[in-house]
């Protein structure tokens, strides 16, 4: 017997000789007790029923009305009145008369939620006087550990995958060279005017293409599973993007695409990977190309707008294009991996970028309207973390 009951066995008992103020404090107290703990069962996260030995309802809270859709003032009526109706319904109402105490994992019936159940018996003086249900909406944890696990085995697929592209390297390689000792041996043999010469000519063309194609999705792919590490240095970024323009100015100048440069900062030195920020212009301006290339509309100024500028302790580099745009539906899609609209796109490369991006601790974005065009805006911090620090060593040193 509890400290409370020992209380109220002891009060019942001497009930006539408490003199009646003191009866009304302890009752006040007592409605005071019950009013909190009733509130404190009000406002539980954790849906509570009880219910009788018949499965009348005896009290049950906000959240269980709301999990099990129960009107308010359901009190003294059976609970099996409510929950027949509904699949998740019928099997707690199963696990009730079974007095099945195990947790239970259960949808609902629309599928919106995981309730996660637990039936207890209720006793008094040892015998069983009804049962209390308890539901907790787990789906918000369940489907976070859903996607840990989907995480985990897509990581290890991950593994695996690039152990097979890395594999398909080296036999791509091998069959590259060979195409090439062909190539020559039929230059060689074969009567260059000949049909067969030509037909010849153009097989080896296209296993030489297609072999290209297969090495570009390999490297992507190997490059976006791969941890990044950054080779910081010293680099000129209105050199860099200059030199990243040159090296596309063929696809840009045979298109005809006109193309504007605004730096407004000259000799702009930050310390980047090179390497990779350039891979990163290359992608961006190759998708600009290509968005203009897409655009079906007749003898239309094709543009293309790169702009330098520094504001706070960021550079800012704007890459705009007057292409095809990208429809409002696709836009939050353009960084998933393997997201592409184009026919022969690995959908890696944006991707990459963003990685690329934040891994120099700046940013991405990108705003578009379709049939408009696109614009990209890089954001990179003036001063890389470990410079801060070795700037702050100089001044204390
Ligand atoms: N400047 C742009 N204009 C219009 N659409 C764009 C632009 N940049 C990106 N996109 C859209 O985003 C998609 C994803 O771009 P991302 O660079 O990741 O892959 P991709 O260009 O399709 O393939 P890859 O980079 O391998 O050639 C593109 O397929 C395209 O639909
Ligand atoms: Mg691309």
């Amino acid at each position: 017997m509890n400290r409370a009951n020992q209380f109220f066995d002891k009060f019942l008992k001497n009930f006539d000789k408490v003199s009646d103020n003191e009866k009304k404090r302890i009752f006040e107290r007592l409605s005071d007790l019950c009013y909190s703990q009733n509130t404190i069962i009000e406002n539980l996260e954790e849906g509570i029923v009880s219910i009788d030995i018949n499965g009348i309802i005896q009290g049950i809270n906000k959240k269980a009305c709301f999990l099990f859709s129960i009107p308010r003032n359901c009190e003294n009526e059976p609970l099996s009145k409510y929950l027949s109706d509904s699949e998740t319904g019928k099997i707690i109402l199963e696990l009730i008369k079974e007095n099945d105490s195990d947790t239970k994992l259960l949808r609902d019936d629309d599928n919106k939620r995981i309730l996660q159940i637990n039936i207890f018996p209720l006793g008094e003086s040892g015998r069983i006087i009804g049962t209390l249900i308890k539901a907790f909406d787990i789906t918000q944890t369940y489907e976070n550990s859903q996607k840990l696990k989907r995480a985990e085995q897509l990581a290890s697929l991950t593994t695996l995958a690039a152990g097979v592209a890395h594999e398909i390297k080296n036999p791509l390689g091998s069959i590259s060279i060979y195409i090439q000792l062909i190539e020559k041996i039929i230059k060689k043999n074969i009567d260059n005017s000949s049909q067969c010469f030509s037909e010849l000519k153009d097989y080896c063309a296209i296993i030489k293409e297609e072999i290209g194609r297969l090495e570009d999705t390999i490297n992507s792919f190997l490059f976006s599973v791969r941890k990044l590490e950054l080779n910081l240095e010293e680099t000129n970024i209105n050199s860099l993007i200059l030199s990243t323009i040159d090296f596309l100015k063929y696809e840009i100048e045979n298109n005809n695409i006109n193309m504007e440069i605004k730096f407004d900062r000259d000799n702009l030195i930050m310390r980047i990977d090179e390497r990779y920020i350039k891979q990163s212009l290359i992608n961006i301006i190759q998708n600009a190309i290509d968005s203009i290339l897409e655009k079906s509309e007749k003898n239309y100024k094709k543009e293309i707008q790169i702009k330098l500028k520094t504001v706070d302790n960021f550079a800012l580099i704007t890459i705009k294009d007057n292409g095809i745009g990208i429809k409002e539906e696709l836009l939050p899609k353009i960084f998933e991996p393997y997201f592409t609209t184009k026919r022969h796109g690995t959908g890696l490369g944006l991707t990459n970028v963003a990685r690329i991006i934040e891994a120099h601790n700046g940013n991405i974005n990108i705003e578009s309207e379709y049939k408009k065009g696109t614009k990209v805006i890089i954001k990179l911090p003036l001063m890389q973390e470990n410079q801060k620090f070795l700037k702050t060593d100089l001044l204390y040193g």
